[in-house]
């Protein structure tokens, strides 16, 4: 693999359990940001946007996202967040490939109903709260390479979906 593979999409989209699958079929590493940043800040990421704010977290994120785009080419998963932050994606265009994983709110919401984990997402009124930031961010979601379809099939089916858009891509530009 010649270029970073970085998954994006929404919270409840797939990024980490595909990312992982992805990255076992293409042999290379894969990287769940999140954890990365929990494990440096030595917190959970709602304890990192409760105590030190969101935007201590995005600088965190994107500083470990560069970091890991100088590292030889894997998959990478990072937060919902990232793609959507100006200058991010721009950053990453030289080496990296983006692939979109396309679910709308009201699958993601389904999926995560019992997830109470992410900051952004109160549980108020979870299926809004994602409609929301899909608004805010399909722009952002849709200038990837690749878009593949995440909310049909299992998770072994998206990430096959994956590799073959990645395969396609690869030749589109040799
Ligand atoms: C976020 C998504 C989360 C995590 C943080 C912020 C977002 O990651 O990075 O809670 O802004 O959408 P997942 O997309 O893996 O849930």
């Amino acid at each position: 693999m010649r270029q970073h593979l970085i998954l994006v999409g929404l919270p409840g989209a797939g990024k980490s359990t595909v990312g992982r699958l992805v990255a076992r079929q293409l042999r290379c590493d894969f990287t769940d940001v999140d954890t990365v940043v929990e494990e440096r800040m030595g917190r959970s990421v709602s304890q990192i946007f409760q105590e030190l704010g969101e935007a201590s977290f995005r600088v965190q994120e994107r500083d470990l996202m560069r970091e890991i785009l100088r590292k030889a080419a894997g998959v990478i998963a990072p937060g919902g967040g990232w793609a959507a932050v100006p200058g991010n994606r721009d950053g990453a265009k030289t080496g990296s490939v983006l692939a979109y994983l396309s679910v709308t709110p009201e699958i993601a919401a389904a999926r995560l109903a019992a997830d109470h984990s992410r900051p952004l997402l109160t549980g108020k009124d979870l299926l809004q709260e994602l409609r929301h930031l899909l608004n805010e961010r399909e722009a952002s979601y849709r200038t990837a390479e690749i878009v593949v379809d995440a909310e049909r099939g299992s998770p072994e089916i998206v990430a096959e979906a994956v590799v073959a858009a990645l395969r396609c891509y690869a030749d589109s530009v040799e």
